[in-house]
């Protein structure tokens, strides 16, 4: 790993282990784009292909047609206004009412170690492993705006790393309409563009297609990530495979508004931007005041999806999530949502944890309905006191019950929320997001909180801490149930309106930290209606995210094939949950909810109490499969082997143990077929010079003849059907 600066040739090299990323500073200062790809051991000649020399001219050699180089030059960080006409990282306005803005090079720094940015999530060097980061400071003097572009890379990883600040250098402020994180600019005509795509209860589908001449994006300007769009993009060669192909991802560290675009030009030339939305965001920055972007994840992968999933998953699990819960085994859970909803007491809590610990079950977690008046979704939020009704003697006795089950206890809240029928509502009515003025759109009968303002964020702290200090409480779902609309903010002046979208998440974020602080033993979980907000922000304070509400093993499929491309397994939530399924009213076996919940954190999701003796057998029995196979999903790599998106008949993955000595391979039947025979699957990432036995026979196998030939699987008699195979080697 090695940042170097090539003053001869004007070239900055980034090189990891398999990588190298060039940027070259032009005769004119601009900074520009040469290349991100496989691994180069020098860059002699690289500075040609910023083709300052080629037609259109460069600005100095004919002034007249600086705009048709602009339009052209390959950027690092294009802004707007200067005469590139495509999609711009910068927009920034003076208090002139001017829209222009050049930035030229003017100094850089080699540091070693990476930066923590100051209230966002970002990823962290690991203690004793060597980082290294450059910063290249640009400026317009004109409007006296310098800004900092960042990269920082880690020894053991082929990520690089991206974020921008912005400083006010000049004596007027400057608004900010629209600052991204990253740019790559490269000269392909025929990528396909890969992003995740779906909807409540059908989150992050993948989704592919031509990145053809025109803008192509995914957004959100929803107020949180999204279960509609995923902060990813990624560029593929025509034809990319799981092993095959060239892939240009870039995954944005941020949970709130967000774009992601990719361009073709006029000239074939692709270019591929992300950052924070810029519909509705202006940043209003005042003399010698900085704006620090969020990061963007940029992976190059020369062997396809499967390479590009693996180096996120390492990166996400090595210098993202901080959890002391990271590498541990976590919990297995009981959540009453889809048992109760919101009709249960202390009675019916203590009767499931008294079955779920007979069936070996770790924890119980409260959800939904335990506080306020709250017996439907219509009213309670915000006010965070605990319904004794329901309760009697409150949370302290409730969790020694639960404890004297044999259980650890877990807890629900929605902490960003108020309902209008509240005491905290009727209190502060102007503590929502609202415009004066206009009766503000409810959605699930509620409102967001204004996390702008820091009284709002101390008093939500102050109501979760002061629970979590009543009770022995191990564990937290944090919840997001609603997305914004009617955006204003009765704290802010009007010319800071802009600043809402990003303020909040900003407010998220220090809720999350003051939280993980005070309770640094706490396993927290995030979660908004699902997966809305799944993102690697929030990975930065919570090691996994409830992926979807929809537990139905089939749908689920698809989820946790499109969270896996980006995700580790470790942070998946998870369940197996009742049938017929509450949302699609599909029933599949128990064996194989349970098959597929175990390719995520694991838990329950139902009344064990209903559940007959054989099912109850079968929760043990799915028990024991996760504490064999945990340590493995966790920290193993990962690796797709069909996807019955794709082949709609059946789906598989693998987890391989890095050092290869076990695999564990889950085989789903979607669909049985008529008249079939055996299917053959093909493993990866193992010892080819090994010898593997199966587990539960006597059934020897070649590493090679695994990888390279494959192991039959019976076909199965009906639909969604499941099988585990371990092969461990001898
Ligand atoms: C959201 C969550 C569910 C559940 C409910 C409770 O929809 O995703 O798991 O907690 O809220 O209201």
């Amino acid at each position: 790993m090695s940042i170097t600066f090539d003053k001869a040739a004007n070239i900055f090299q980034l090189n990891t282990k398999a990588v190298s990323y060039l940027i070259g500073i032009a005769d004119e200062k601009y900074i520009g784009h040469i290349y991100f790809g496989k691994k180069l051991d020098n860059c002699q000649g690289g500075y040609a292909l910023l083709r300052t020399d080629e037609k259109p001219f460069v600005p100095s050699k004919n002034e007249r047609d600086k705009a048709a180089f602009a339009d052209a030059f390959p950027y690092e960080y294009p802004t707007s206004g200067a005469g590139d006409y495509r999609e711009p990282c910068l927009s920034v306005r003076t208090a002139q009412g001017c829209r222009i803005c050049e930035l030229v090079y003017t100094g850089h720094e080699i540091i070693d170690g990476k930066p923590g940015l100051y209230g966002l999530p970002s990823t962290f060097p690991k203690e004793g492993a060597a980082a290294q980061t450059l910063e290249i400071t640009c400026e317009d003097a004109y409007i006296g705006l310098k800004a900092v572009l960042c990269y920082s890379i880690f020894e053991d990883s082929d990520a690089v790393i991206r974020s921008v600040r912005l400083i006010n250098e000049s004596k007027e402020p400057l608004y900010i309409e629209r600052v991204l994180s990253a740019c790559m600019d490269m000269d392909d005509e025929s990528f396909e563009m890969l992003t995740l795509t779906g909807s409540w209860a059908r989150e992050r589908h993948m989704t592919r297609c031509p990145a053809a001449y025109g803008k192509h994006t995914a957004s959100s300007v929803r107020g949180c990530s999204s279960h509609q769009e995923h902060p990813f993009a990624a560029l593929l060669t025509p034809g990319t495979t799981q092993d095959t192909g060239e892939v240009y991802a870039m995954h944005f560290v941020y949970s709130g508004n967000f774009l992601a675009l990719c361009q073709k030009s006029q000239y074939e030339s692709v270019r591929m931007v992300m950052g924070i939305h810029p519909e509705g965001f202006e940043w209003v920055l005042d003399p010698w005041e900085s704006f620090q972007t969020p990061e963007v994840v940029c992976v190059y992968s020369d062997q396809g999806l499967g390479k590009m999933s693996r180096t996120l998953h390492d990166l996400y699990r090595g210098h993202l999530i901080r959890s002391p819960y990271l590498h541990k085994k976590r919990p297995v859970l009981i959540n009453n949502w889809e048992a109760t909803y919101f009709e249960f007491d202390s009675d019916k809590l203590a009767a499931i944890a008294k079955d779920a610990k007979e069936a070996g079950i770790e924890m119980l977690v409260m959800d939904d309905g335990w506080f306020g008046k709250r017996n439907l979704d219509d009213s309670s939020l915000g006010d965070w006191t605990v319904n004794e009704e329901k309760l009697p003697g409150g949370l302290p006795a409730l969790v020694e019950r639960v404890k004297a089950e044999g259980l650890s206890f877990g807890i629900w809240f929605e902490p960003e929320m108020v309902s209008p029928d509240s005491d905290l509502f009727r209190a502060h009515p102007d503590w929502a997001i609202q415009v004066p003025g206009r009766i503000p759109t409810q959605s699930r009968a509620q409102y967001v909180l204004d996390l702008s303002r820091p009284e709002v964020v101390d008093y939500v702290c102050e109501c979760v801490a002061k629970i979590l200090r009543s009770a022995d409480i191990s564990y937290v779902k944090w919840d997001m149930n609603r997305q914004f609309t009617d955006l204003g903010s009765t704290f802010l002046p009007p010319k800071r309106q802009g600043e809402l979208p990003h303020r909040y998440i900003l407010g998220v974020y220090e809720l999350q930290e003051r939280l993980i602080t005070e309770f640094p033993d706490l396993l927290l979980e995030n979660c908004a209606s699902g997966g809305g907000r799944f993102d690697p922000g929030m990975l930065y304070y919570s090691p996994q995210i409830w992926c979807s509400d929809d537990t139905d093993a089939v749908e689920r499929l698809a989820i946790q094939e499109g969270t896996a491309l980006l995700y580790p397994l470790s942070c998946m939530g998870a369940h197996v949950s009742a049938c017929p399924n509450h949302i699609v009213g599909r029933s599949t076996s128990f064996e194989t909810r349970g098959h597929v919940a175990l390719g995520g954190t694991f838990g329950y999701e139902l009344d064990i109490t209903k559940l007959s003796v054989e099912e109850k057998e079968m929760v043990k029995k799915q028990i024991v499969l996760y504490h064999q196979y945990g340590n493995l999903v966790r920290e193993g790599d990962y690796y797709r082997i069909a996807s019955w998106q794709e082949n709609h008949r059946y789906d598989c993955w693998e987890v391989a143990a890095k050092d290869q000595s076990e695999a564990v391979v889950t085989y789903v039947q979607v669909l049985a077929g008529a008249n079939v025979r055996s299917r053959k699957i093909r493993l990866k990432g193992l010892d080819g010079k090994a010898m593997y036995r199966l587990e539960g026979t006597e059934k020897t196998f070649g590493g090679q003849v695994l990888m390279y030939g494959g192991v039959l699987i019976e076909p199965q008699e009906g639909d969604y059907r499941s099988k585990v195979l371990h092969f461990i080697r001898m």
